[in-house]
């Protein structure tokens, strides 16, 4: 039985929910997979680094509460979060990046990324940024150091939208992907509709955790801009930079807006999509549209997220789920690592002297 080692680069909610993932079901997870998961490094920037070659106690470190960890105290630890450090020269097979990242420059996870890939590890991430940015040349840079770069989690968290793409991509015809691919500006367009103003829905969704402090990127449409480049890419071969995909946000609606769609069988969502047009270009783009009940997408309600592919044989094939959430996001990067071990096979896991590998 084999074992890989995970570096997880940044210990906010999401990676220290993958730690919560492997301690609690990694035996359960060695049966059904038939590897095991030891984690031997994480890097965050207020508990510093931890480094732990032959693997990290993740019971006795999940003890602590998220804001009293402190990695300088332990055997293997730091203050500095020694990013760079840590990728490049510590060890690990797989790197679980889950930092955060610009929208304009997709710093600092981009860099992570990169770092991670030259040293010939394999890479999951859970930022849009490297991947809507940057995601052909990190696919190069990967398939020439011979490792994967992975990223389920950067759209619709945990939910396999890229995965179902790969799937349906496989001896079918996909002509455009649309979908809902913003829970907070979801739930606050479910709000407007029972009558709330715009400044009070977003306030309840910043109370409830959904949208930042900021909550520029959710509203006007900038965090689905960055999914529909991701997607463009996925499913149309298409690289598009930020400039080719329009967007418009959900600030100019109103709940006059809402009842007047309502009185017509309308719904407002906020669209991405991106569709191949008739001479090989793609158009995409992120908007509010009105969609009849009969849509896919008009359903969609509360933050739940849904994408819809347009098939030449299958006709529209929808799939819903979350699409944020620290558990559901740690899924996206085991369901990750899961990928990489198909890619790569039995013969990279990690073996210990006593173990040997059945793949
Ligand atoms: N802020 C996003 C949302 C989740 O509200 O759906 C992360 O992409």
């Amino acid at each position: 039985m084999g074992r890989y080692d995970l570096s997880l680069i940044g210990f906010g909610g999401v990676n220290r929910s993958l730690a919560e993932l492997i301690a609690e079901r990694g035996d359960e997870l060695k049966a059904e997979l038939g590897f095991g998961l030891r984690v031997v490094a994480i890097t965050d920037l207020r508990a510093g680094s931890l480094v732990q070659a032959d693997g990290i106690d993740l019971p006795a470190l999940l003890a602590t509460a998220p804001g009293e960890l402190d990695f300088s105290r332990m055997a293997g630890g730091s203050t500095e979060p020694r990013n760079q450090q840590v990728i490049q020269d510590g060890p690990g097979d797989i790197v679980a990046e889950a930092t955060f990242t610009n929208p304009a420059d997709g710093e600092p996870a981009l860099s992570h990324v990169r770092w991670a890939l030259e040293a010939g590890k394999h890479v999951c991430t859970t930022n849009k940024g490297p991947v809507a940015l940057q995601g052909p040349a990190l696919k190069d840079l990967a398939a020439r150091h011979g490792v994967s770069f992975e990223f389920e989690g950067s759209v619709m968290s945990g939910t396999p939208i890229l995965r179902t793409a790969e799937h349906l991509l496989t001896g079918l015809r996909v002509t455009g992907v649309e979908g809902i691919m913003n829970g907070t500006s979801n739930y606050i367009l479910g709000r407007l509709e029972a009558g709330a103003a715009f400044p009070d829905a977003v306030k309840e969704a910043q109370a409830l955790g959904y949208a930042e402090a900021d909550p520029t990127a959710d509203v006007e449409g900038f965090d689905v801009q960055l999914k529909v480049m991701i997607l463009a890419h996925q499913v149309l071969g298409a690289n598009l930079r930020r400039q080719d995909v329009a967007c418009e946000g959900i600030s100019q609606l109103t709940p006059a807006d809402m009842r007047d769609a309502a009185s017509r069988g309308l719904r407002w969502k906020l669209v991405g999509q991106a569709t191949r047009r008739e001479d090989g270009s793609v158009d995409a783009r992120v908007a509010p549209a009105a969609l009849p009940a009969d849509h896919p997408l008009a359903a969609i309600s509360g933050t739940t997220n849904a994408v819809s592919f347009h098939t030449d044989l299958l006709g529209a094939v929808t799939v819903s789920g979350p699409g944020a959430g620290r558990t559901e996001t740690a899924y996206a990067l085991l369901s990750d690592i899961i990928a990489i071990h198909h890619r790569h096979g039995a013969a990279e896991a990690h073996r210990t002297p006593e173990e040997s590998f059945r793949g």
